[in-house]
């Protein structure tokens, strides 16, 4: 019998010792360089796992003055998975999204994506995002956040994609390019709801899973590029926010 245990954080709450963990499992089980890599920077080498620091894990995901949530698995007390998140306000709406999700390689593909996503969800979010270049990410955020990925609103993506994420204390969200089909009617590529990121990740991974989510569903996001990710957003629709809305809220970013 394996002990399987769930913790949420505050993000003010993180140590440390506990982004030293947190900068290791991404390390050993986010991805590799993709051949373009130097288009990225160059300290990206085709072929070498793309590595994030204690300190930059810190400055990308819980930017200073925001409202930063994390949630991890551990799993007989080894980290399998965790999960950063960040909240502002946009059009006095909370907004949540998930900065960073990663699931250790040994323990993939059995609904911990999903149960950490469940762990970070709030009662009074009213919008959730996610940039992601694995559709295993999308598919989990949709179904933690929302339906699932068949009741996705492309129409909600279309009007406010661009103001929610101009709004974002995240600067990499904030600057992101919206690339697709959704925002630009021309576009004839086959992408449909992304962001070029400048991100040159190895997308065998991704697209491999793609092509075999397309085989059991209408995946509603369009081609992957390279350089791009996906760009997911989800409205919690309610008949009354008032009642479920609760006082606290989080720092605006608008
Ligand atoms: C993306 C990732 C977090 C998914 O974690 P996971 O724990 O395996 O996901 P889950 O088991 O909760 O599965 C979520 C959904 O994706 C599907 N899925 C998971 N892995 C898949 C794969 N390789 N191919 C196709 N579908 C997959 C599951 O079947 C499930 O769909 P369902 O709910 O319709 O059944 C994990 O693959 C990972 O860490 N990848 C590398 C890092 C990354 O790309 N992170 C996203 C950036 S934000």
């Amino acid at each position: 019998m394996s002990k399987q245990l769930f913790e949420k954080f505050d993000g003010g709450e993180l140590t440390d010792d506990m982004l030293v963990e947190a900068s290791q499992l991404f390390n050993e089980n986010y991805g590799v360089w993709g051949k373009d890599a130097a288009k990225s920077g160059a300290f990206a080498k085709p072929g070498s796992r793309v590595r994030l620091s204690k300190d930059r894990l810190r400055a990308q995901c819980l930017p200073q003055g925001a409202a930063c949530s994390y949630a991890r698995v551990t799993i007989d007390d080894r980290l399998a998975g965790n999960v950063f998140a960040c909240r502002w306000t946009y059009n006095d709406r909370i907004v949540c999204w998930v900065t960073q999700l990663v699931v250790h390689h040994d323990f993939r593909e059995r609904g911990i994506a999903v149960s950490l996503l469940n762990q970070i969800r709030q009662d009074d979010d009213e919008v959730y995002g996610l940039m992601s270049s694995h559709p295993a990410a999308c598919l989990a955020a949709a179904k933690a956040f929302g339906n699932g990925i068949g009741t996705v609103r492309l129409d909600f993506i279309r009007k406010h994609a661009a103001a929610v994420m101009k709004a974002s204390p995240v600067g990499y969200v904030k600057d992101a390019d919206l690339r697709g089909s959704l925002f630009d009617t021309k576009e004839t590529n086959g992408v449909v709801s992304s962001v070029y990121t400048n991100f040159f990740v190895d997308h065998t991974e991704p697209l491999e899973a793609l092509a075999w989510v397309r085989e059991g569903l209408d995946w509603p996001l369009g081609e992957l590029l390279d350089g791009h990710e996906f760009l997911l957003l989800l409205e919690v629709r309610r008949r009354d926010r008032s009642r479920s809305r609760s006082t606290s809220r989080p720092q605006t970013g608008s």
